[in-house]
Formats: C-alpha cells, structure tokens, sequence
C-alpha cells in the first residue's frame, strides 16, 4: 500500500473525473492521498475533498507564485481551516526563484508567516523549494527542532538532503526522478535513508517518464516508487512500506 503525499486533486482539470482517479489510485494499491493547498479557494476545496472521500486528507496554504495575497485576513482564515477534520499540514509554502511570480521580499515574508502559523497550530509544513535552496535552509534553519515537515519534489543535492533530513525533515521525490536524464537527483534519491523519505505524483504536473505528457494522477505513483527501489537496490515492497510508514508518521494520518 501506497499513500501519495502530494497532489493537488482540486485542481480543475479534474474536475470531470475525479470520483474515477481516486478509484484508479485505490486499485493502484495508493491507499491514501494528501491533497496540498496553493491558495484560499484551493485550500478550501481541498478540505471539501477530504470530507467526502475516506482516504483523503487536506493541507491548507499560500504557495509561493501567490504570496504577495499574504496578509492578516489570509493567515485568520488559514488558521480556521487548519482546525477543520483531516486537514494535516499548513502548505504548500515556500520559495520559488525559477518561476518568480511573487517578488523575492514577499515570497520569504509569506513563507515565514505560514512557518509561524504551523508551529503555533502544531501542523507539520510542505515545503515548495524551488532554486532557492540557500534562502530554504537560512530560513528553515531557525525553526529547527521546533517544526517538522516535508520538502517536496525534492530537488537539491545529497549533501542538502542530509542538511534537511538531519533538522528533523522528510524529502519527498516526484515523477522527475523517473526521468532519465535527472542523474543528479539519482544521486540523491539513492543516499537518503529510507526512513526519510516520502513519494508523491504532485498531480495533475508532473507524470513519471513511462506516461510523461500525460495528465498525471496518483495511479502512477508505483513508477516513482519503482525508480525508488531500483536506484536504494532494494525492493518495491520495502520502499512502499517505508514511505507509507512515514507519511503516516510526519502527517498523523489515522
Ligand atoms: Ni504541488
């Protein structure tokens, strides 16, 4: 059994099949799926999602393409959210310096407000880092021992992966591990502890290389896995094992 730690089932270009994708998932042997927030009416329709459907669990957050919408009134209403049934985490929340669709100064504002809201609440965080390496682990660096969490589509070095997972955080690898020309998170993917890791589709983005281009959905959550195990020399069974054991384990899922 298999539990995919992010994906964002609210988004609209699943809005026409969603009750069949999460049946496919379960068929798939993904016995859970933690849907991720990215913004209010998002993180809204998630907690919605894990309302209705028994294997769902919600996160609520501000990613960071829309962290200049950070203010007061946003964070009071996060808050509320957090409180509500299967809601697991405050994210996604983070730093995204490729995309930069939210200036520097904003990102990093909306994303400290959010650590302190999630270390108020007690929540666990998921982290979008993406080319901001440096400026995550400043960040993260003074919250250590005080929050947990996971960074996403993990993309940084063995030696930054080590930074993270020795400050009490879980990686998580997405379909771009499956990708063959990814040799440096390879690399990565093949020197963290098990015990640290999670897995995740990040869908509808993201599809593994053997449905690459195609809308991805947690169904083909087993190719990363595979990727996974073939990359740790160990089995299938043992990495879905260990990362569903974690993702019980960082988000408290019951
Ligand atoms: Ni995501």
């Amino acid at each position: 059994m298999l539990v995919d730690s992010h994906a964002h089932l609210q988004w609209e270009s699943l809005d026409r099949d969603r009750e069949a994708v999460i049946k496919r998932a379960i068929k798939a042997g993904v016995e859970k799926i933690v849907t991720i927030g990215f913004d209010l009416p998002g993180s809204r329709k998630g907690v919605r999602l894990a309302r209705k459907y028994h294997n769902v669990y919600a996160t609520v957050g501000i990613h960071p393409h829309k962290a200049s919408q950070v203010n007061d009134d946003v964070l009071n209403k996060l808050k509320r959210m957090a409180e509500r049934p299967k809601v697991v985490a405050i994210g996604e929340i983070g730093l995204d310096y490729y995309r930069h669709l939210s200036s520097k100064q904003a990102q990093q504002r909306a994303f400290r407000a959010q650590l302190l809201l999630a270390e108020e609440l007690q929540l666990p965080v998921v982290i979008h880092d993406r080319e901001a390496h440096v400026d995550i682990l400043r960040i993260l660096s003074r919250f250590t021992s005080r929050l947990k969490g996971v960074l996403h589509c993990f993309s940084g070095s063995p030696d930054m992966a080590v930074q993270c997972t020795d400050s009490g955080f879980y990686v998580s690898f997405a379909g771009t591990v499956t990708f063959p020309n990814a040799r440096k998170l390879h690399e990565t993917a093949a020197s963290v502890s098990l015990d640290k890791i999670l897995v995740e589709t990040d869908c509808p983005w993201l599809a593994p290389q053997d449905v690459r281009g195609k809308r991805n959905e947690p169904a083909f959550l087993k190719h990363t896995v595979e990727k996974i195990a073939h990359l740790q020399e160990t089995s299938f069974e043992t990495v879905a094992m260990k990362t569903t054991k974690n993702a019980h384990e960082v988000f408290a899922l019951l």
